[in-house]
C-alpha cells in the first residue's frame, strides 16, 4: 500500500511549469549569461530586485533576494543571535529550529481562529527583555491555515508602533488564494518602516528555483547583505534570472491562476473529507495556502498516532512539532491528488475512531 503524505508542504508536481522554466532558464543565460554565471551583487539579480521593489513601492536597495526565504531567516537569526523573538503558537517549525540553533529564545504568543491574539501580544510585550522582532505569518499560516483578520491587522500595526517593535511578516502563501477577497498586508498597512516583509517564488512558480526575498529597513538590509556576502558571496543568480524571465514574459498571473485551480480542488477535497469522516473534530477553513489545522478530540495524542498512521498508509505532521497542543495536527492538501486526500483522511479517521492499544 502506498503511503499517502498529508505531511509534505510541497506543491503538487502539476503546479510546476517545467517546460516554460526550461525555456526561461535558457533565455536568461543567452541574454545575460556573463552576469548570471559570474559572481555578482550579493543583494540579488538587479532586474529581479527592481521588479520586487516596484511591486512593494520601495527602493531596490531595501530588497534582499536570498536562496529561498529560509536562508534569510538564517541571516536574521545570526544578526539577532542570543536575543529574543516572539512567535505565533503554533508556527512554522523550521524558523523555530533556526532561531534555536543561534541561541535565540522564542516566546510563543497565543492564536485563535482569527490569527494572532493582539491582547496576548500586548501582554507579551510588557514582560521580559525587549524582543528583537515578532515573526508572524498572517495569511494562510503554516501550520494552521489561519488568516489574521483585518481588524487585528490594524491592532497589530498599532502595537508595533506603540512598542517600537520590529515585525517580520512572512507571506509566501498570500497570493495562493482560492476564494474570498485579499486582505492588505501588514507591510502595506504600516508603511514598511516597522514591518519587514518576506516572500518567495516557491509557491507561486517553483520551490526548486530557491528564490525568496526580504523587504527590510535599509540599515538591516545592509547588515544582512554583509552576512550573505560572508556566507555565499553571491546568491544563485541563475534561479533569480529564470524567475525574472518568467515574470518578464507575463507568465506570473496566468501561472498563479493555474496553481490556484489545481490546489483549490485539493483544499475542497480535504474539507469535504473531514466533514464526512471526522464529525467529532474541529479544523480550520483556509481560503488559500497549503494547510489545514486539525484539532482532534481532547486526549488524542497525534504524535503517538503517527506510527499506527504510517502502518495504515497515511502521514501528517503532529501539531506539537509546531508548538501546538497534543491533539492537533497539520494536514497538507498541496501535494497529493484529490482522490489521495479523500483516502488519506479516511485512513486517518479510521484510526482516530479506534482507541489505541495500551
Ligand atoms: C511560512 C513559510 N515561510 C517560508 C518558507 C520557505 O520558503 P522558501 O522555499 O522560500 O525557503 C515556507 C515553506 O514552506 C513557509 O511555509
Amino acid at each position: 500500500m502506498e503511503t499517502i503524505s498529508l505531511a509534505r508542504g510541497n506543491p503538487a508536481h502539476e503546479c510546476i511549469p517545467v517546460e516554460e522554466l526550461a525555456s526561461c532558464a535558457r533565455a536568461a543565460v543567452e541574454r545575460d549569461g556573463s552576469t548570471v554565471l559570474s559572481y555578482g551583487p550579493v543583494g540579488g539579480y538587479q532586474p529581479l530586485r527592481e521588479w520586487i521593489a516596484e511591486r512593494h513601492g520601495v527602493d531596490p536597495a531595501r530588497v534582499l533576494v536570498t536562496n529561498g526565504s529560509l536562508q534569510g531567516m538564517v541571516f536574521l537569526a545570526e544578526r539577532f543571535r542570543a536575543g529574543r523573538v516572539l512567535v505565533e503558537a503554533p508556527t512554522y517549525d523550521r524558523p523555530l529550529k533556526i532561531l534555536a540553533a543561534h541561541g535565540v529564545e522564542t516566546t510563543p504568543v497565543a492564536m485563535d481562529d482569527e490569527g494572532l491574539e493582539p491582547d496576548a501580544l500586548d501582554q507579551a510585550l510588557r514582560v521580559g527583555e525587549k524582543p528583537a522582532f515578532l515573526y508572524t505569518i498572517p495569511t494562510f499560516q503554516n501550520p494552521s491555515g489561519r488568516t489574521l483578520s483585518l481588524e487585528r491587522r490594524h491592532r497589530l500595526v498599532e502595537l508595533a508602533r506603540q512598542h517600537e517593535l520590529l515585525v517580520l511578516e512572512d507571506d509566501p502563501y498570500g497570493l495562493v488564494r482560492y476564494e474570498g477577497a485579499s486582505l492588505p498586508t501588514l507591510f502595506a498597512l504600516e508603511g514598511g518602516e516597522r514591518v519587514a516583509y518576506s516572500s518567495s517564488f516557491s509557491k507561486t512558480i517553483a520551490p526548486g528555483l530557491r528564490v525568496g526575498y526580504f523587504v527590510l529597513p535599509a540599515p538591516l538590509e545592509r547588515e544582512l547583505e554583509a552576512l550573505a556576502l560572508s556566507t555565499y558571496i553571491t546568491p544563485v543568480l541563475l534561479g533569480q534570472a529564470t524567475v525574472f524571465e518568467f515574470l518578464r514574459r507575463g507568465n506570473f498571473e496566468p501561472n498563479l491562476e493555474r496553481v490556484r485551480s489545481l490546489l483549490g480542488v485539493r483544499r475542497d477535497a480535504m474539507l469535504e473529507a473531514l466533514e464526512r469522516e471526522l464529525p467529532g473534530a474541529r479544523w480550520s477553513h483556509p481560503e488559500g495556502g497549503y494547510f489545514i489545522w486539525l484539532e482532534l478530540p481532547e486526549g488524542t495524542d497525534t504524535a503517538a498516532l503517527l506510527g499506527p498512521a504510517g502502518e495504515a498508509g497515511v502521514t501528517y505532521v503532529p501539531g506539537a512539532d509546531f508548538g501546538g497542543a497534543q491533539n492537533t495536527a497539520r494536514l497538507a492538501f498541496s501535494f497529493v491528488s484529490p482522490d489521495e486526500i479523500k483516502e488519506g483522511v479516511r485512513r486517518l479517521a479510521a484510526l482516530v475512531r479506534e482507541p489505541l492499544p495500551v
